[in-house]
């Protein structure tokens, strides 16, 4: 169990390629931080720089206020479960999980009573004895997990360790991976560029693009005030709705319509609006000619065009009467919109 921290870490590949900017980042004992966002944002980087995989160009990292910045990586008592497993194929699950146990010189007795426990904790104790291509991938991933827990290491980093799992097991792993972070209550640091993932499982999330951070905040707070428009339509399935928008006073128009709002900030901006907000009903003021309608049993997704020629994605519920080809009408709920600043910014309203 420890705190982390990164200071203003950088970290540029070759003599060009920045993939890490001015990346500064307390991480509280026990806490579950989830990194997340696109392909090559630099999230793998931050965790390899952490464990020492990778050496930072510039900046410091800290375990417990230690500086571990020139640690060689077995030093730093860090443990890191890979997309790919990365388990030992030549050798049967106890071996895999009781490797490290062993460089460390403990008891048979004592490597066998914590592999036990461990592997009862995952539900894999009757796998012991097999080798990892005679299991499932689902199983493989409860042995790389196992094989960081018996470690017991400070800090726990994950790489997207579900993306190999198919999607309902992926939904079971995530489970029994918060359950495992409230019974362990280490400190864990998770990489995905699954949203739903993030939201999940975070205490809070960190928001990274080319490079630099854009949010760190609880998961709530991230969708409902991101902090800018990447952000907005970064988190949040289906993604946030954008349309030009010209506000007059308190008129906001936009997407062939207009609404109210609490606002001093004339002028032209994006206004984002998640698609729940987008309110479906036969005296809405807004029109949208409907495209594709989604029906998922729970709730239909309607995607269309609004009068504007923008894109609109529309929640609604699932006994709504629409089909593709018809129109719907909409309302905007004005007290749940979202503003966006040429800049990216949001501007508070
Ligand atoms: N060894 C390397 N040499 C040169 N460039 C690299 C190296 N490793 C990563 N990069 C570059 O650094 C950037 C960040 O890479 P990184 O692997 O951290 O991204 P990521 O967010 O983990 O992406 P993904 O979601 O695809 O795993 C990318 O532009 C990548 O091409
Ligand atoms: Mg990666």
């Amino acid at each position: 169990m420890a705190s982390v921290r990164f200071e203003a870490v950088s970290k540029v590949y070759g003599s060009d390629s920045k993939a890490l900017s001015n990346f500064t980042l307390d991480v509280a004992d026990g806490e579950f931080v989830v990194l997340v966002g696109p392909s090559g944002c630099g999230k793998s980087t931050t965790l390899r720089v952490l464990a020492g995989l990778e050496e930072a160009t510039d900046g410091r990292v800290f375990i417990d206020g230690v500086d571990i910045t020139d640690e060689t990586p077995s030093k730093r008592d860090i443990a890191m479960v890979f997309q790919n497993y990365a388990l030992y194929p030549h050798m049967t699950v106890f071996d895999n999980m009781a490797f490290s146990l062993k460089m460390r010189k403990l008891s048979r007795t004592e490597i066998k009573r914590s592999v036990t426990e461990t592997a009862e904790i995952l539900g894999i104790l009757d796998y012991l004895q097999r080798k990892p291509r005679e299991l499932s991938g689902g199983q493989r991933q409860r042995v790389a997990v196992g094989r960081a827990i018996v470690r017991d290491p400070k800090v726990f980093l994950f790489d997207e360790p579900l993306s190999n799992l198919d999607a309902k097991l992926r939904v079971q792993m995530r489970n029994e991976l918060a359950r495992l972070h409230s019974k362990l209550k280490s400190t864990m640091i998770y990489v995905t560029h699954d949203q739903a993932e993030a939201m999940t499982l975070g205490d809070r999330i960190v928001v990274l693009k080319d490079g630099y951070i854009q949010q760190v905040a609880p998961p709530l707070e991230v969708y409902n005030n991101p902090a800018n428009r990447f952000v907005a339509g970064f988190i949040g399935s289906p993604a946030m709705n954008f349309f030009k928008a010209e506000v007059h006073g308190s008129e906001l128009r936009a997407a062939g319509g207009s609404i109210q709002i609490s606002s001093t900030a004339e002028g032209s901006y994006t206004l984002g609006v998640r698609p729940e907000d987008i309110l479906v009903s036969e005296d809405g003021r807004f029109v949208c000619s409907v495209e594709v309608v989604e029906t998922l049993g729970s709730e239909k997704v309607v995607i269309g065009t609004a009068e504007s020629g923008e894109s609109v994605t529309a929640r609604c519920k699932p006994d709504t009467d629409v089909r593709p080809g018809g129109q719907i009408r909409f309302e905007i709920d004005s007290s749940r919109v979202h503003l966006f600043a040429t800049d990216g910014v949001q501007q508070k309203l």
